[in-house]
């Protein structure tokens, strides 16, 4: 599979939104990560679920990339507009019933990835490798851009990459969270498809946001 690329809105220019989409979705960037927190899974608030929503109305070829760090995920679903299209990733950790959570998302019309957070093990994640389109490998602890890697997270890479070719299923491999210059082609190699590319790199300062998103599509292809 090619890599791919979702550049994280949080880290964009929240008085700019529109402009900043029109400018990812121009530039061939595959999908556009839009990070929902409900202040109890984790200790902060970004992007509300309405914004999301409006999010779909302004995309040409760009996706939304959906991750939803909250309990029980699926009351947001329709505030959020879930549908064709779209990746909806959701927490092993925060779900009474993941299958069901998993279901719902694939009766939508848009694909269910599962995302675990650093402390979580890789292998959660073959009870439920018949429902998902994708696994979300967090490197950092959900809630916050600009953390450092945590420690681990390669060889937790290629553990869930393992289990996915083990699997035959063509699932696929995102990881969201310092996925900076230096460490992505790592990643890459780790096994990683899809790669959030917040504050350390996208939106690193210093860069105009067309050439990032290349030098970062030439690093990850
Ligand atoms: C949380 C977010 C962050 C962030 C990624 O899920 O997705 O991980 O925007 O950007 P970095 O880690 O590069 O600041
Ligand atoms: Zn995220």
């Amino acid at each position: 599979m090619r890599g791919m690329l979702s550049p994280s809105l949080m880290c964009a220019d929240m008085l700019n939104l529109r402009s900043e989409i029109e400018r990812l979705d121009n530039l061939g960037v595959d999908y556009v990560h839009l990070d929902f927190m409900d202040g109890k899974f984790v200790p902060n608030i970004t992007l509300d679920a309405s914004l999301i929503k409006s999010v779909k109305s302004v995309l040409k070829d760009m996706k939304r990339d959906i991750h939803i760090m909250a309990y029980e995920p699926q009351q947001y679903f329709d505030r959020m507009g879930i549908g064709q299209g779209d990746i909806v990733a959701v927490h092993y950790e925060a779900c009474q019933d993941v299958s069901a959570v998993l279901k719902d998302i694939s009766s939508r019309g848009a694909n269910p990835f599962l995302a675990v957070s650093p402390d979580t093990k890789a292998d959660v994640i073959c009870d439920f490798i018949d429902c998902i389109d994708g696994v979300l490998v967090m490197t950092v602890y959900p809630g916050f851009a600009g953390q450092p890697i945590v420690e681990g997270s390669f060889d937790k890479i290629k553990e869930v990459r393992k289990i996915i070719d083990e699997s035959g299923k063509n699932i696929i491999l995102e990881v969201d969270g310092h996925v900076s210059w230096d460490l992505c082609k790592k990643m890459r190699e780790c096994g990683a498809d899809l790669f959030v590319a917040g504050s350390s790199s996208v939106y690193s300062k210093g860069m105009s946001i067309d050439d990032a998103v290349s030098k970062m599509m030439e690093l990850i292809r």
